[in-house]
Order: C-alpha cells, then structure tokens, then sequence
C-alpha cells in the first residue's frame, strides 16, 4: 500500500517538473517578447502577409525544411558566421511571428535564415527552383519544374517568362513561375534576420 503511494506522489511530481520546466519556465522568459520598433517607426520582425504568407505554405508543403534549417548558431557552436549565413547569432524574436517555427533540424543545404541578404535576385530564385543546376553547377537539390508551366512559343511569350542563361533554354517553350513558384520566391526573399536586436550586443 505504502509503495502505491510513493509511486503516485513520484509520477505525480514528474509531471509537475516538467510541466514546470518545458511549459512554465520557457513561458515566464519568453512569452512576452514584442517586435522591437526604431525610432523611424519600422518594426522588427513582421508577421508574414500576402504572397509571403503564401510562400511560407508552400515552403512548408513542399518540404525545404527537410533539408534546410533556419536558424545560425553562435560563435563557438559551428561555423555558421564564418560561412556567411549571418552576422549574429538566432534569437528568440526572430520567430515570434513563425508559426510554427521553422527552425529545421537538417542541414543537406545551406541555412536560409539571411538567404534575402546573400541572394536578392528574384530570377535567380526561379531559375534555382526550375532546375539547381543551372545556378548551381554539380548541385544535388531537387528541381521543382511542378511549380512552372510551359507555353509553347508559338502560342505566347508571357512576360514574366524565365530567361535562361545560354544552353538552358527549353526549345519551342517559354517557362513561366505558377503562382506557388512567386509566392515561395516573395517568402524566400522575406528571409533576412540581420536587424540588430538586443539579446546579441554587437
Ligand atoms: C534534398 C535536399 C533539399 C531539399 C528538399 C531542398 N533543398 Fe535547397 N538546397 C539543397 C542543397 C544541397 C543546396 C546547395 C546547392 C545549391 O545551391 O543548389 C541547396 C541550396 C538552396 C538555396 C541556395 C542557398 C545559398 O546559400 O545559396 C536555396 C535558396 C534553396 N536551396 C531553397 C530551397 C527551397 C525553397 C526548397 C523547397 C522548395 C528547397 N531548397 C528544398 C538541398 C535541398
């Protein structure tokens, strides 16, 4: 009898304790943190809206997290400043308005945290997600031509084609980005995480 009890007092306690330490605790430290505002008045970070918000769906559906983290470790972790994935370190704010966050685990790519700052070229986006190896020669990503379409020449050359660098092109066709391919592009080119903040003193 007794030992029923200390093992309901045990069970009891280990669920408080984590509940105090995974809920409790984290909640206290960082439920409260607001998007910080300069003096000019902009707002750092900003809900994803609009076609961000929708790219930031296909990045989800079309599963980049599996081989892309977003999130650069500090000084002493990893080299993840030194190859240029950011100036600092990832801080909690930086994803008050992720949600879900998405942090990554895997890194078969490079860290997308600042991909807006090392790649502001809506063209090289496309052309990347079309085919990687055109922008990345040797590149084992995997193409994405599901989010293009292709118009015959003959029928129409809409503006918003690609323009492919030379040997590239796709003989009688012009390839246009379908909505999800701008709309990716619109959130990839949102990714830049390098405001200042004040959890990292510069
Ligand atoms: C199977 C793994 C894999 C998946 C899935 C994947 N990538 Fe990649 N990605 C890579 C690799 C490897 C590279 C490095 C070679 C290159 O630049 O193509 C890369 C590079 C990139 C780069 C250039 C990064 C830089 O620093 O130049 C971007 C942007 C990118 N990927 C976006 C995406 C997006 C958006 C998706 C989802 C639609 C995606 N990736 C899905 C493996 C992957």
């Amino acid at each position: 009898m007794n030992r029923a009890v200390f093992l309901y007092v045990g069970v009891l306690l280990t669920v408080l304790l984590s509940f105090t330490g995974l809920v409790s605790i984290p909640e206290k430290q960082l439920g409260g943190l607001q998007p910080l505002v300069d003096a000019d008045g902009t707002q750092y970070p900003v809900p994803p809206t609009g076609m961000v918000a929708e790219g930031r769906g296909v990045y989800i559906a079309d599963g980049c997290i599996y081989c892309h983290s977003q999130q650069v470790r500090p000084e002493g972790f990893g080299d993840d400043i030194e190859r240029g994935w950011g100036t600092r370190r990832t801080v909690a704010r930086d994803h008050i308005y992720d949600s879900p966050p998405l942090l990554g685990t895997m890194r078969t790519g490079p860290d997308l945290a600042n991909i807006a700052v090392r790649q502001p070229s809506e063209n090289w986006h496309l052309l990347h997600l079309y085919n990687p190896r055109i922008t990345s020669p040797g590149s084992n990503m995997p193409a994405f031509p599901f989010l293009f379409r292709k118009v015959p020449v003959e029928v129409q050359v809409p503006h918003d084609a690609l323009s492919f660098p030379p040997g590239w092109e796709v003989p009688g066709y012009s390839v246009v980005p379908s909505r999800r391919a701008k709309a990716l592009v619109a959130y990839l080119k949102s990714l830049d995480h390098s405001h200042p903040v004040p959890e990292v003193p510069q």
